[in-house]
C-alpha cells in the first residue's frame, strides 16, 4: 500500500516532498528524478530550491512533452522545465531530458527515450501530479498498464483544464509524448501529489478503486514503493483517510 499523508497545504507537501528528494541526494548525489510538469509539483520544486543544495550532479528526465508547439514555445514542457526546474534548482544545463527532444523524427522518439533513461540507469525518483481524467503523465484513461513512451492524443478535459497556460484554448495541442504507465513503473520510488477538490474524485479513484486503465493513476497500486502527499481537500473521498494519518503518526523512528 501506497504511504499516504494528509497535508494542510500545498506548501507543506512541497516540504516533505523536497525533503524526501534530498535524502536521496544524500546517498545518491547524481540521482535521476523524473520531473512532472503543471501547477502541482510548483511548491516540491521552490522547497528543494530554498534548502540551496547542490544539484550539479542530478540528471533528469520530464514526464511528457506537447507534440506540435512551435520550437521555443513558453508552455512547451522543455521551456517550463529549463524555467521552474533546471535554473532555480542549478542543474546543468541540458540535464534534463524531455521526450521528443532528441532532434530526431518523432517517430520512434518513444523507443529512443526508453533506451536513454534505461541507459542513464533508470529513473530513481519520479515526481507525479494527476489529472482530474485520473491521468497520470499524459496516459489519459484507456492507457495501457504495460505502456512506454509514446505518442498520445489529449482528451478534450485535459486540454480544457490546460488552456490556462495558453491565450486561447484552441492553441492546446491535441496531442503529446508520454513516458507510458509501465515507464512510470520502472521508477524505483513514486511520489504522488495532489491539491484541491478538483482532484479528489481522481485521488480515491486511484489509490482506493480498481486497477484500472480506465484510471490511469491506479497503477501507482501495482508500485513497492509509493508515497501519496495530498492535502485536506485532494483527500476529501479517501475512505481510508484516518487509517493513513494515524499510520503516518505512528511511523517508526527510522521511517521519519
Ligand atoms: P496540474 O496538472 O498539476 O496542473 O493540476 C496535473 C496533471 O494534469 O497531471
Amino acid at each position: 500500500m501506497a504511504e499516504v499523508v494528509i497535508v494542510g497545504s500545498a506548501d507543506e507537501a512541497g516540504d516533505i516532498a523536497a525533503g524526501i528528494i534530498r535524502s536521496l541526494l544524500e546517498q545518491l548525489p547524481d540521482a535521476v528524478l523524473g520531473f512532472a510538469t503543471g501547477s502541482t509539483p510548483l511548491s516540491t520544486y521552490r522547497a528543494l530550491a530554498a534548502q540551496g543544495l547542490d544539484l550539479g550532479a542530478v540528471r533528469g528526465f520530464a514526464l511528457d512533452e506537447y507534440v506540435g508547439l512551435p520550437a521555443g514555445h513558453s508552455q512547451s514542457y522543455r521551456a517550463v522545465i529549463d524555467r521552474e526546474v533546471v535554473a532555480p534548482l542549478g542543474l546543468q544545463p541540458g540535464s534534463v531530458r524531455v521526450p521528443g527532444d532528441d532532434g530526431l523524427p518523432l517517430q520512434g522518439a518513444g523507443e529512443r527515450y526508453e533506451r536513454d533513461i534505461y541507459a542513464a540507469g533508470g529513473i530513481d525518483l519520479q515526481v507525479l501530479g494527476i489529472g482530474r481524467t485520473g491521468h497520470i503523465g499524459f496516459n489519459e484513461p484507456g492507457s495501457s498498464l504495460a505502456s512506454l513512451t509514446r505518442v498520445k492524443t489529449l482528451t478534450e478535459s485535459t486540454r480544457l483544464d490546460n488552456a490556462r497556460f495558453f491565450d486561447s484554448p484552441d492553441e492546446v495541442p491535441t496531442h503529446c509524448i508520454t513516458q507510458g504507465l509501465g515507464t512510470i513503473l520502472r521508477a524505483r520510488h513514486l511520489v504522488l501529489l495532489a491539491f484541491g477538490e478538483s482532484k479528489a474524485d481522481a485521488v480515491a479513484a486511484a489509490l482506493e478503486g480498481p486497477v484500472s486503465a480506465s484510471t490511469p493513476g491506479s497503477v501507482v497500486q501495482l508500485h513497492p514503493r509509493v508515497t501519496v502527499i495530498v492535502d485536506e481537500a485532494a483527500a476529501r473521498h479517501l475512505e481510508h483517510a484516518d487509517y493513513y494519518r494515524y499510520a503516518w503518526d505512528h511511523r517508526l523512528d527510522w521511517e521519519r
